[in-house]
């Protein structure tokens, strides 16, 4: 059943103690404001994960989510964290794929196909991040270049095993810039999307994915974009490190 989701990406932010402050403050919004049964999924930094889930109500409308794992289950990969690991402290949802990990990181379509699986056989939902630069949205080859990212990464899974994944169209060129997509953008790719994966899994399963847009939503412009129909909601970064925008933005979803 495709779910409205609003997850924030908190990404390198935040001390321990604003990071708590940051916490308390959304989880209390929420609960007292959000009457939609929209998903929220809150993705501190790692380190901050194990503390964080006592802010949250077994059964709640807030999940936690995790802004990366390692592909491995477990070995030698000084630094790294592993999809069972993320799984023994109650998180549920995983970012992978987001554009400053493949730029920053190397991460390519196959290493991320192989994340994707570690995820998906640990009980986690993966939020499978896609996009492409300024260059290709104006030579006008970003159809094609989203499409690959979602085919290398993601059509070597069962119909079943898709069904667990969430996606977030995010155009690099819109991360952190201020230069938001306008909605018109973000529904005519979000659309091109949802055909490719009803290409590959037929209409229901297509149907039934759950695609964000991520890339300066905020609290100004998340009533528009969320009013696409083909938007399910969004991942959010900058907004999300401000308890009242962050809010404003989840209460966007009808
Ligand atoms: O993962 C979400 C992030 O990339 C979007 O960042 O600051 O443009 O909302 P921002």
């Amino acid at each position: 059943m495709r779910k409205k989701i609003v997850a924030g990406n908190w990404k390198m932010n935040k001390t321990a103690d604003e990071a708590t402050a940051l916490l308390s403050e959304v989880v209390n919004m929420i609960k007292d404001e959000v009457t939609s049964d929209v998903r929220v999924v809150l993705c501190p930094p790692a380190l901050y994960l194990t503390t964080s889930r006592q802010y949250l109500t077994a059964g709640g409308k807030i999940s936690l989510g995790a802004q990366n794992c390692h592909e491995k289950a477990s070995g030698a990969y000084t630094g790294e964290i592993s999809a069972p690991m993320l799984q023994s402290i109650g998180v549920e949802y995983v970012i992978l794929g987001h554009s400053e990990r493949r730029q920053y990181f190397g991460e390519t379509n196959a290493q991320l196909a192989e994340k994707v699986n570690i995820a998906l056989e640990n009980g986690l939902t993966p939020i499978f991040c896609c996009g492409e630069s300024r260059d290709l949205r104006e030579n006008g080859d970003y159809d094609a270049f989203v499409k690959n990212q979602i085919t290398e990464s993601l059509f070597h899974l069962s119909a079943e095993a898709f069904g667990n994944v969430v996606i977030a169209y995010e155009p690099i060129w819109a991360i952190g810039t201020g230069l938001t997509a306008s909605s018109a953008q973000a529904q005519d790719m979000h659309f091109e999307l949802r055909r490719h994966i009803a290409g590959q899994y037929g209409d229901t399963v297509a149907q039934d994915t759950s695609i964000l847009y991520g890339g300066s939503a905020n609290e100004k412009n998340a009533a528009e974009l969320f009013a696409q129909s083909d938007v399910d909601g969004g991942l959010i970064g900058g907004a999300s490190l401000k308890s009242r925008e962050f809010t404003i933005v989840v209460k966007a979803v009808q």
